[in-house]
C-alpha cells in the first residue's frame, strides 16, 4: 500500500513542480549534466561548502575568501549583509571563477526582514494562509533587495513542549494546521517563479525531530516510533516538498540514535525516494561536525564519510567536507558518482533561481518598511492575537476611559520584535504606547519593571498610584525577545522577574485588569488568573504590535487568533497535546482523584486513579484551537451525507454556525475525527479540517466540510498507509475540547 501511495505522490509532485517550473525536465538536466562534466573535483567540492559568517560580523573582505572565490570553493554564503560584499562576491564568482557559478547569499529571515511580523507560533494562531503567505512574500522582497535569495525558513518542527525555547519558531502542535501554513509560507518565498530576482528559495527545517526534543531542552534527544515520524513530525515536510521547497535544513537533533545529518534513511530514502524531493539539504551549523560529540562519528573525516553517503549536500560553517571529500573518494569510503549527484541537486537549483542570466540583485529597497508591508504585518497581529479571557466583557474599552498602562513591554521596540529578527529596525517599531499617544489615548504610563526579568518592587508603588487613578489598568508584560528561540528553553514558563507580583498588588487597587501577554510561548498564569479581568496573547507581534493592541483593546478590531498549541496550567503537565492517546484507564471527570481528598494515611490503592496529576488534574489551562471573540458563537445541526465512509464515497459533514452576540465576530469552524479502533491505537482527536467565517450579528451560516478515506489514513509502526473498516467519530466545534458529535463508519 505504501509504494503505490508514493508512486502517486512522486508523480503529483513532479507535475506540481514541472507546472511550476514552466521548463522541460530534460533541458535543466542537460544544463546541470553539461556544466557538471565541465567542473574539477575542487569546484564540485566547492560547491558543497556553505560558508557561514556570525550575524554580527561587519569588518573588510577578507582578500583569502574573495580568492576561494575566484578558484570555485565556495558554493554559497551565510549572513553577508553588507551589499557592497554580495555585490563584489557575486562578480567575482559569475566573472573570475571557473565556471562562473553563482552563489547563492543566505540569511535567516524567519518571520521578516525588516518588517517583521509576528513570530511563527504566533502567525500559527492565525490559522490563516493568506496572512503567512503575505508575510513570506513581504519578507522575500525585501531581503532580496540585499541579494539575499535563500531563505532558513519555514520552520516546520512540530512542538508539544511549550518549555522548548525554539516552540516560537514553530507551526505549533498540529501537523495538518502546519502542512496548509507550510505550504502557504513556501508559496509566499517562492513566489511566482523562482528566477524572479525577488523570490527567496525556501528552506523547510529542521529536518527532523528538533521539536521532540526530550524535556523540551534545546538539541536533546528524540525518540520516536515510526507511526508518530510519519502521522505527526513528516506531514509538514511533505507538504514542503510538494509545495516546491527547494532546499531542506538536517537537525541537530539525534532521532532514535542517528544524528539528522548522518541519517541515510531519512535524508535519502524518506525525502528524496519516498517524497520525490529534487533539491537540496544543507546540514545545520556545525551539525556536521557534531556527529563527534553525539558519539556517532570517530572524527572530522567519518562525519564527512556519514553525512555525504546520507545524501546531505551541503555543509553549513563546519569545513568536513573541504577537507576530507579526496581522501574519502581516493579510498573508496564514497564515489564521484555519489559527488556528481550532490552537486547537481545544488546546481539543479541554482539554474531554476535565474542566478546563471541574472546573478545580481535588485535593488528594490524603497520597499522596506513599505505602508503596504506594515498593513499587512498589523493585518497579522491582529488575526494571530488570542482572546484567553474576558470576564465581563471588559474588552473592548470603551473610549475616554483613563487608562493606567502598566508593565515592562509596553514600550520596548526592540523585545516586541521576537527571536530572529536580526535586521528588524527597533527604530520602525510601533509600541503600544506609541500607538495610544498616535490616538489621543487618555492614559498615564508607568512602566513598574524596567523588563521582564526584573525582580525590583522600587517602583511598584509609582504603578499602583498610577492604576488608583484610572478606571482600568493595561498591563503589557510577557517574555523579553531573548527568552525563547534557540538555546533558550525555561523550566518555569510563567511570567518571568517581579511581573505576577506586581499584577497582585494592582489588584488590589480594584480596578480592572487587561493583561496583554507579549511572549515567544504559552505563559502559566494560574498564580494570577483570578487577579485580572482579561487576558490577551499577542505573541511577539512584530513590527506594528502597538497599533495592532490599540485597535484589538479600543474593538476597532478584533483578536481572531486560536491557539495552535495546548496551553498548560503549570510546566509540570508538559509535553501536553490535544492529539494524545487514550489510556487503559481514561480520564473520567468525576473519579478523578484529588491530592487533598485522599485521607491521611490512606492504604495504598489505584482504585479511581486514572491518567492525571493529583495536585493539577488532568485539563490544559486552554485547549488547543481555544480562543474567545467579542461576539458569541452557538453551533447547531451537524449532519453528515452518510453514515459510511468508503474508498468512493467521500461524506460531507455540515454545521450550522450562528453569531448570538451582538456585533460581527470571526470564527475558526474546527473539524476534529476520532478513529475509534485503530491497527494500532489512535489519538483521542485528530483535527481534520478548518474554515474561518466571518458572521453578522444574529446571521447564520451553514458551513459544509469534506472527508474522504484518504484523510482518515495513517501509518503504523512498519510504515504500512491505510485504515481499517470501523466506526469514527466526528466533532465540529470552536476547539479541541469542544464541538458537536456524529459517528460514521467505514465498511
Ligand atoms: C539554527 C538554524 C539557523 C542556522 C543559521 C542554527 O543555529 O539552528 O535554524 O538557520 O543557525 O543561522
Amino acid at each position: 500500500m505504501k509504494k503505490i501511495y508514493t508512486l502517486i505522490c512522486v508523480l503529483a509532485f513532479t507535475l506540481v513542480a514541472c507546472e511550476k517550473e514552466q521548463k522541460p525536465t530534460n533541458e535543466l538536466e542537460t544544463k546541470v549534466s553539461d556544466l557538471l562534466s565541465k567542473m574539477t573535483l575542487d569546484e564540485k567540492i566547492g560547491q558543497l561548502n556553505l560558508r557561514g559568517t556570525s550575524s554580527r560580523v561587519k569588518g573588510k573582505l577578507p582578500d583569502s575568501l574573495k580568492q576561494a572565490v575566484r578558484d570555485g570553493k565556495i558554493g554559497a554564503f551565510l549572513n553577508v549583509t553588507n551589499t557592497e560584499y554580495v555585490d563584489e562576491l557575486q562578480r567575482i564568482a559569475v566573472e573570475e571563477s571557473p565556471n562562473k557559478i553563482p552563489l547563492i547569499f543566505a540569511r535567516d529571515v524567519i518571520h521578516g526582514y525588516k518588517t517583521i511580523f509576528p513570530i511563527p507560533l504566533g502567525m500559527a494562531a492565525s490559522w490563516d494562509t493568506q496572512v503567512a503567505k503575505n508575510s513570506s512574500r513581504v519578507a522575500a522582497v525585501e531581503a532580496s533587495s540585499f541579494g539575499i535569495r535563500w531563505t532558513f525558513a519555514p520552520m516546520l518542527d512540530i512542538a508539544r513542549d511549550s518549555r522548548w525555547g525554539r516552540i516560537a519558531e514553530s507551526p505549533g502542535e498540529d501537523p495538518f494546521l502546519a502542512s496548509t501554513l507550510t505550504k502557504a509560507y513556501v508559496e509566499g518565498f517562492q513566489g511566482d517563479s523562482l528566477n524572479d530576482p525577488t523570490s527567496m528559495i525556501a528552506c523547510a527545517k529542521h529536518f527532523i525531530g528538533y521539536g521532540a526534543a526530550i524535556g523540551g531542552r534545546d538539541y536533546n534527544t528524540a525518540i520516536i516510533s515510526d507511526a508518530q515520524l510519519h502521522n505527526i513530525y513528516l506531514p509538514p515536510f511533505k507538504s514542503a516538498v510538494q509545495a516546491g521547497s527547494q532546499t531542506f535544513m538536517t537537525s541537530f537533533n539525534e532521532m532514535n540514535g542517528i544524528p539528522a545529518s548522518g541519517d541515510r534513511r531519512m535524508l535519502t530514502e524518506v525525502l528524496r525516494e519516498d517524497f520525490g524531493f529534487d533539491g537540496f539539504v544543507v546540514s545545520d551549523w556545525d551539525s556536521v561536525k557534531e556527529m563527534i560529540p553525539h558519539g556517532y562519528a570517530e572524527d572530522l573525516k567519518h562525519a564527512a564519510e556519514l553525512s555525504l553517503n546520507a545524501g546531505l549536500n551541503m555543509e553549513m560553517t563546519s569545513k568536513a567536507f573541504e577537507k576530507h571529500t579526496k581522501e574519502l573518494l581516493k579510498e573508496g569510503r564514497i564515489t564521484e558518482d555519489q559527488i556528481n549527484s550532490l552537486v547537481a541537486d545544488i546546481l539543479r537549483v541554482k539554474l531554476r533561481m535565474g542566478l546563471f542570466e541574472k546573478p545580481y540583485r535588485v535593488d528594490k529597497s524603497d520597499n522596506l518598511y513599505a505602508d503596504a508591508h506594515l498593513q499587512m504585518a498589523k493585518e497579522a497581529a491582529i488575526k494571530s492575537s488570542v482572546l484567553l479571557k474576558n470576564d465581563n466583557n471588559v474588552l473592548p474599552l470603551t473610549a475616554g476611559k483613563k487608562i493606567a498602562v502598566i508593565g515592562p513591554l509596553a514600550d520596548k521596540p526592540r523585545e516586541q520584535l521576537g527571536t530572529w529578527t536580526f535586521d528588524g529596525d527597533g527604530k520602525y517599531t510601533k509600541t503600544p504606547i506609541n500607538a495610544f499617544q498616535n490616538n489621543n489615548v487618555n492614559y498615564n504610563f508607568v512602566e513598574g519593571l524596567s523588563y521582564s526579568r526584573d525582580k525590583s518592587t522600587k517602583d511598584f508603588s509609582k504603578a499602583i498610584a498610577a492604576a488608583k487613578q484610572s478606571d482600568v489598568i493595561v498591563f503589557i508584560g510577557g517574555e523579553e525577545a531573548i527568552l525563547s528561540g534557540e538555546a533558550h528553553s525555561r523550566a518555569n514558563i510563567n511570567l518571568p522577574g517581579a511581573q505576577e507580583e506586581l499584577i497582585k498588588e494592582l489588584a488590589k487597587t480594584g480596578k480592572p485588569i487587561v493583561l496583554v501577554i507579549m511572549a515567544g510561548r504559552p505563559i502559566t498564569v494560574t498564580n494570577i488568573l483570578d487577579d485580572v479581568d482579561a487576558i490577551l496573547m499577542t505573541w511577539h507581534p512584530g513590527t506594528m504590535g502597538g497599533p495592532a493592541i490599540h485597535d484589538m483593546i479600543f474593538g476597532i478590531a478584533e483578536p481572531s487568533g486560536r491557539l495552535p498549541v495546548t496551553w498548560p496550567k503549570v510546566a509540570g503537565q508538559l509535553p501536553l497535546f490535544y492529539n494524545h492517546k487514550n489510556t487503559g484507564r481514561p480520564v473520567i471527570p468525576e473519579e478523578f482523584v484529588q491530592m487533598d481528598s485522599i485521607p491521611i494515611g490512606a492504604w495504598q490503592s489505584s482504585l479511581g486513579n486514572t491518567s492525571h496529576y493529583l495536585d493539577i488534574g488532568y485539563l490544559p489551562q486552554y485547549p488547543f484551537g481555544y480562543g474567545l471573540s467579542y461576539t458569541t458563537f452557538a453551533y447547531s445541526n451537524q449532519t453528515l451525507s452518510s453514515n459510511t465512509i468508503s474508498e468512493n464515497n467521500d461524506i460531507t459533514v455540515k454545521v450550522t454556525v450562528k453569531n448570538t452576540g451582538a456585533r460581527e465576530g470571526n470564527e475558526i469552524v474546527q473539524l476534529y475525527v476520532q478513529d475509534v479502533v485503530g491497527r494500532i491505537t489512535r489519538p483521542v482527536r485528530e483535527l481534520k479540517g478548518y474554515q474561518k467565517v466571518t458572521i453578522k450579528p444574529n446571521e447564520e451560516k451553514e458551513l459544509t466540510f469534506t472527508l474522504s478515506l484518504e484523510d482518515l489514513k495513517y501509518y503504523d509502526n512498519n510504515e504500512e498507509y491505510g485504515v481499517e473498516k470501523g466506526d469514527f467519530k466526528v466533532w465540529i466545534g470552536q476547539n479541541a475540547a469542544a464541538g458537536l458529535t456524529t459517528k460514521f463508519r467505514y465498511e
